[in-house]
């Protein structure tokens, strides 16, 4: 029996994202999202309030960065998306995390985080209650470590936890259950 939700967004896992900017004192601000996903071949898109400092920043800059968060930044993940720049403007110094400026765009980067997108600001589409803000990948860094043998990036190293919209809770990333456009030729096969 399948029960009808309504229009309800409820993708699962969801990401858990870092959007670092600079604000008006170039003083770095950073939150949270999990509402975001990839747009096109070199643009991601976030669904963002436009009351949240991050949005302000944005619009200032035309610029931002998103970092994947790890298992061992959860804490500070999570603090990052509880309390705005726009009360504690200190929010940032407070999390303990290190920022250096990006060389390409006009945002800080994350140094500790695994991969991060260095974008620039292409479009905002406003809607009446969020915002949509679609950035152009200037520039992704991977850490060294994420790579294996063969050269390519290990998804287990990464660490990351995903985002539960239904209990907000975090998950951490199960073990690998298949291969992409490998396993369904079975089907394809069968007489
Ligand atoms: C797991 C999680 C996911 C979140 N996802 C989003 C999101 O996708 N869009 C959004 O506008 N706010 C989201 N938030 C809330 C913001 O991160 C939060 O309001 C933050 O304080 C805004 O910071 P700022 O005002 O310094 O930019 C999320 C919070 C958490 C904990």
């Amino acid at each position: 029996m399948l029960k009808k939700l309504g229009p309800k967004p409820y993708l699962f896992p969801m990401p858990v994202l870092l959007i670092a900017t600079y604000d008006e004192n170039k003083r770095v601000d950073v939150m949270t999202a999990a509402w975001g996903g990839v747009y096109g071949e070199e643009k991601l898109a976030v669904d963002l309030d436009p009351h949240h400092k991050t949005f302000a920043n944005i619009k200032l800059n035309k610029a931002f960065t998103i970092s994947i968060a790890d298992i061992p930044h959860l804490k500070e993940a999570d603090y990052l998306g509880i309390y705005s720049a726009n009360r504690y403007p200190d929010k940032f110094d407070r999390s303990g995390l290190v920022a250096a400026p990006s060389e390409i765009v006009s945002a800080p980067v994350l140094t500790e985080f695994p991969i991060t997108f260095e974008c620039e600001l292409e479009e905002i589409v406003e809607e009446e209650k969020d915002a949509h803000v679609i950035g152009r990948i200037r520039n992704t860094l991977a850490d060294e470590k994420l790579f294996d043998e063969s050269g390519k990036i290990d998804p287990t190293r990464i660490q990351a936890f995903v985002f539960d919209t239904f209990q907000n809770g975090y998950y951490a990333i199960g073990e690998k259950v298949g291969n992409a456009f490998c396993d369904g030729n079975e089907i394809a096969k069968k007489e």
